[in-house]
């Protein structure tokens, strides 16, 4: 674990606005800076960042969070990553133990490293090799498109990879799988192939896909795994086409190399490729991240729709309620390459369009493999169907709906699912003019001067989620002196009350001027007192009168005091 303590340090050194300025350009706006949503698609700002309280809200999804989460959320780094790069640029050293700096972490760098000057070398070799240049221009592709994707060349020497490492001898390069070790020699693994560098989120080189340049088996060779690499888990282009699939509100996932920089030569800057497996549910999780809706773009022949059904029962277990995934099938023949070369990239953007949605490509799927005239027919499509809406554990609505579509469809009562309960991964809509619990208004005053947990005398009774929100926030606050909203905030991401805590502190975004808080938080205490009084006296209003023990009838009079008190004080107040 990397030290809360830490974080808050780190935290401190760190401008909210300037981290996810780079990302997102943002515009003042009053107290706060403001932008188009980077996790929802919109029109109109609702993404709001506090440079005051150091955090972000969007308005109109929820997202939320610090610095760190932001870059965890949308540029996809892990926690340590994020902190790490937050880290590096404040001049903090992460503390050396646990998760901060693994001991691979500096080798990880070593091969970044080498992964870079390779590129570079087969970028460089791709400009002085004329048949690699004619091939690629001789399949329309322009030098800009090859630049920005930094393809390359791998010329045909067995050791050519010498002249662009500072030591060919270098067990490393084997280990990222640029050389061969066999009967006693290494060789380059890519010879006489274009290279497709494939980058990570953050734009570092992690492998290569070489491709033949006319005939030749393997079509395409691509990096072995590699401690840097896991194609189960990356997607290609994801990094140069990060912003096109913000903006247009979707991703595109194709399956080649070729079709994501065709794709983006013609505008269509939104494509993701898978790296020559099946669509797996990390390569789901990743996209959906950034978006709420995934197309999946396959050939329409029999490979390609069971490509795309491997798709299907991997999204379907990582697939929220809210977000979308669907289907396109390419005429017979063609790939999104060779479809936008020939119909223009409006067409494709039609097709997605009008790609089905999942639910249809499942029910069309499962009910043209079964009699549906018969009962027996639409009993095997509820068996069928129900080991898959079994796993949609994310989206506990779309399954339940599913269900009823199965039902209807059947006439098959189907067995309900679990009930939804709200999952903690989907953003549900701000209730936006909800009259806040009294245990709400303490966690804004505390999130507002978290001083205050440690005046407090008395626990406030638990009542219901904002109630734990609140034990949880003192417990934390008592826990960690000195600690700021955009602390709790942080610390209140990885546990159960995290979107009530962030909204409450989105809350606070909104009423810049806080003299609102003072009178919220005495109001809060106020009520808590109330209610204390109360169920005192109700306690006390049981014990018949004789048998009250003095300690009881003191305690009676303070109790009508405060009621008295607060009772006074309300009417003072209006
Ligand atoms: P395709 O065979 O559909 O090729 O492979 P493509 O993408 O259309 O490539 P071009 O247009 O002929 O250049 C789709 C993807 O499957 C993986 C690659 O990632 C490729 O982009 N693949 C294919 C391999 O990994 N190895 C192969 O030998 C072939
Ligand atoms: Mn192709």
């Amino acid at each position: 674990m990397i030290p809360q303590d830490f974080i808050q340090q780190l935290l401190d050194r760190t401008d909210i606005v300037e981290v996810v300025d780079r990302y997102v350009p943002l515009k003042k706006k009053g107290a706060n800076y403001q932008a188009c949503c980077p996790f929802h698609h919109e029109k109109t700002p609702s993404f709001t960042v506090s440079p005051v309280k150091q955090f972000y809200h969007c308005f109109g999804c929820g997202a939320h969070g610090t610095a760190i989460s932001f870059l965890m959320e949308h540029v996809g780094m892990d926690f340590p990553e994020a902190v790490r790069e937050l880290a590096s640029r404040s001049g903090l050293e992460v503390p050396e133990d646990g998760q901060g700096r693994r001991p691979e972490d500096g080798r990880r760098d070593e091969w970044l490293a080498i992964m870079d000057a390779a590129a570079r070398y087969y970028q460089e070799r791709l400009k002085a090799s004329e048949k690699a240049v004619r091939y690629l221009k001789g399949r329309g592709l322009t030098g800009e498109t090859a630049a920005r994707f930094l393809l390359g060349y791998a010329p045909e020497d067995w050791q050519g990879l010498a002249a662009g490492v500072d030591n060919y001898q270098d067990t490393r390069l084997e280990e990222m799988g640029l050389v061969i070790l066999g009967e006693g020699k290494r060789y380059d693994r890519f010879r006489d192939r274009v290279m497709f560098p494939i980058r990570n989120e953050r734009g570092r080189v992690i492998a290569f896909g070489g491709r033949v340049l006319g005939a030749g088996e393997p079509k395409y060779l691509n990096s072995p795994e590699t401690p840097l690499f896991h194609k189960g888990r990356e997607l290609y282009g994801l990094h140069e086409n990060r912003r096109g699939i913000q903006a247009s509100g979707h991703a595109l996932v194709v399956e080649g190399y070729m079709d994501v920089v065709m794709l983006a030569q013609h505008g269509v800057q939104n494509a993701v490729a898978t790296l020559g497996t099946a669509v797996t549910p990390d390569h789901v999780a990743k996209v959906f991240r950034l978006v709420d809706r995934v197309v999946f773009a396959f050939d329409g022949d029999a490979a390609g729709r069971k490509a795309a059904w491997r798709a299907l029962e991997n999204a379907l277990p990582q697939l929220p309620d809210g977000k979308e995934a669907a289907f396109v099938f390419l005429p017979e023949g063609e790939d999104p390459d060779s479809y936008v070369r020939s119909q223009g990239p409006d067409a494709l953007r039609t097709l997605c369009t009008q790609a089905k949605p999942l639910s249809d490509f499942l029910f069309d799927s499962l009910q043209a493999q079964t009699d549906m005239s018969s009962q027996e027919g639409r009993v095997r499509l509820v068996k069928l169907m129900e080991p898959l809406l079994a796993q949609m554990k994310a989206g506990p609505l779309l399954s339940r709906s599913l269900r009823a579509r199965l039902a209807q469809v059947t006439g098959v009562g189907v067995t309900e699912g679990r009930r939804p309960s709200s999952p903690r991964t989907g953003r549900p809509p701000l209730r936006r003019d909800m009259l806040a619990s009294p245990q709400r208004l303490l966690i804004q005053a505390l999130l507002t001067k978290p001083e205050r947990a440690l005046d407090l005398q008395e626990r406030p009774p638990v009542q219901g989620q904002d109630g734990a929100a609140l034990e949880w926030l003192l417990e934390f606050i008592q826990g960690h002196p000195g600690v700021g909203a955009r602390d709790l905030v942080e610390a209140a991401r990885t546990c159960d009350f995290g979107h009530l805590i962030a909204s409450a502190a989105a809350n606070m975004i909104r009423w810049e001027a806080n003299e609102q808080d003072e009178i919220d938080y005495q109001g809060a205490m106020a009520s808590f007192r109330e209610q204390w009084a109360q169920s005192e006296l109700d306690r006390l209003n049981r014990i018949p009168l004789s048998q009250l023990s003095p300690e009881d009838r003191q305690r009676m009079v303070q109790v009508l005091r405060i009621k008295k008190l607060d009772q006074m004080n309300r009417i003072k107040g209006e």
